[in-house]
């Protein structure tokens, strides 16, 4: 024992999602160490044999641990979908980066209660959430109501007061690339924060915002299982997550704005800006820069 208090936090759901986050954590890590072939979902969106093997997994376990319980995973498992309960499943968020042999990925397992009534297409809400980064060994635990931990002690959103002064991140989809506005707020982002961070995984992405790493995400296009468990730890760790119009954000919504509360409300309007086509900071083309560029060498011969 090293002596460190590890907090419980009273909570129900957590303790044996945590037990199987760990072992599915530990197999992924199995998995880069031997290496795995990598195939193509559509455009650039990857699979390996880690995920599936690892879903496959997850799902097995949880039905064990909570036999009732329905599960919805990114692999393709559709489990008990009319139960009260439902785990949304990523089995490895940043499957890119896994396939590359980049460290930074991750397990996410969201639960969400729908009450007898709930009808398809409604959220219920979300309880429990449990994401592990088996490279780091770090463990990001919430439930409803009773705070958010990262390693059994208690984690809170930062306190950076403006964009200014925040490291933020996004992401960007592996389909239908071309249709996607991203780049433009990735670049006026970029201009009024300390940075924009593009690191792989969304599940992280919103562990990170809840623990103070980051102060802001945001992203396009996401699926209930990307988001599920880190919604809840964003929330529990006092921090704020909406859509892109300040509205409530639904796992079926295609987009997601985290914050630690503070600056949310002028990210909100920077938002709005930009879909308004306001304010935007102008840059040079890369014809723009290239004249200048040929200038300068010129000047200089
Ligand atoms: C992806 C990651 C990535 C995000 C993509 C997701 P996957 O999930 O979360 O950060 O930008 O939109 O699809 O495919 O690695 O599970
Ligand atoms: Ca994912
Ligand atoms: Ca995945």
């Amino acid at each position: 024992m090293s002596g460190v208090a590890v907090a419980d936090n009273g909570f129900v759901w957590v303790p044996k999602a945590s037990v199987i986050a760990r072992e599915a954590g530990g197999r992924l890590r199995e998995f880069l160490a031997q290496g795995v072939e990598t195939e193509y979902k559509g455009d650039v969106d990857l699979v390996t044999v880690a995920d599936r093997t690892v879903e496959k997994l997850i799902r097995g376990r949880l039905g064990e641990s909570f036999p009732e319980h329905g599960i919805y995973g990114e692999e393709g498992t559709r489990e008990r979908l009319q139960g009260e309960y439902r785990w949304y499943v990523d089995p490895l968020d940043g499957t890119t980066n896994f396939a590359h042999g980049l460290p930074h990925f991750c397990v996410s397992m969201g639960l969400e209660h729908r009450p007898v009534g709930t009808a398809d297409g409604e959220d219920g809400t979300l309880v429990a959430a449990v994401i592990y980064d088996a490279m780091r060994d770090e463990l990001f635990t919430a439930e409803r109501g009773k705070g958010a931990l990262l390693n059994g002690k208690p984690m809170k959103v930062s306190s950076t007061p403006e964009l200014g002064e925040a490291l933020v991140a996004t992401g960007f989809p592996s389909r239908k690339r071309h249709e996607n506005p991203n780049i433009h707020f990735y670049q006026e982002f970029t201009l009024r924060s300390h940075g924009v961070r593009r690191a792989g995984s969304a599940a992280l992405d919103l562990a990170y915002t809840a623990c103070g790493r980051i102060d802001a995400y945001w992203e396009f296009n996401l699926n209930p299982w990307d988001t599920a468990a880190g919604i809840l730890l964003v929330e529990e760790a006092g921090g704020r997550v909406t859509n892109f119009s300040g509205g409530k954000y639904g796992l079926d919504s295609r987009e997601i704005l985290a914050s630690n509360g503070l600056i949310h409300g002028e990210l909100l309007g920077l938002f709005s800006d930009m879909f308004a086509g306001r304010g935007l900071e102008p840059i040079p083309t890369p014809q723009e820069y290239a004249a200048r560029r040929m200038a300068r060498t010129a000047k200089a011969v």
